[in-house]
């Protein structure tokens, strides 16, 4: 992979259909990974979802719950539906499943489509997408977790390489 010069600013756009399930995790995920790595000033991190179904909602208390038990934090995300203006403003927009895909798709101007991609196409899950768990018990939930934290933890390294990014300095006394 070629790497280009150290990139100031990068963000980052996770959606799914309601923006209370998956999008949410992903993007409490990715922030947690950033900020360990030490990232938090080049990477942000947001979601949303192609629905308007749950807008100003709070996250599924199913998915909070089992994000709590590895020590994310949703609370303060809201649901939002996606805008015309984050096809712009995104440099990177993950879709959890191939109907997300298509539908930002269908919607997103020709000069930004580059920016669309599933994200499991990082990390070897052996999975192309995260599930909808909606309808289903906490294993569905557990599944979005264990998805995405394996999916955004490559994704981190591929956006540390790509646009040459600090790594962590590890000090030993
Ligand atoms: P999400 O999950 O797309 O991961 O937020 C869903 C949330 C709500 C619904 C479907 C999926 N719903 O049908 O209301």
């Amino acid at each position: 992979m070629k790497t280009q010069p150290q990139t100031s600013h990068i963000s980052v756009l996770m959606v799914c259909l309601g923006n209370i399930c998956r999008s949410p995790t992903a993007e409490a995920v990715l922030r947690a990974q950033v900020n360990a790595a030490g990232l938090g000033d080049y990477i942000t991190v947001d979601s949303a979802g192609t629905s308007d179904w749950h807008m100003g909602e709070a996250p599924d208390v199913r998915s909070m719950q089992a994000a709590t038990t590895r020590l994310y934090d949703l609370s303060s995300q809201r649901s939002r539906q996606i805008l015309s203006l984050d096809f712009e403003e995104f440099d990177y927009i993950l879709a959890m499943d191939k109907q997300n895909l298509r539908d930002l798709c269908a919607h997103c101007p020709i000069d930004h489509q580059h920016k669309i991609e599933l994200l499991l196409s990082y990390g070897n899950t052996g999975w192309t997408e995260v599930p909808d768990p909606y309808n289903t018990g906490t294993e569905g939930f557990e599944l979005v977790l264990d998805l995405v934290e394996v999916a955004c933890s490559a994704f981190l390294t591929h956006l540390i390489e790509k646009h040459n990014l600090p790594r962590q300095q590890y000090k030993h006394s």
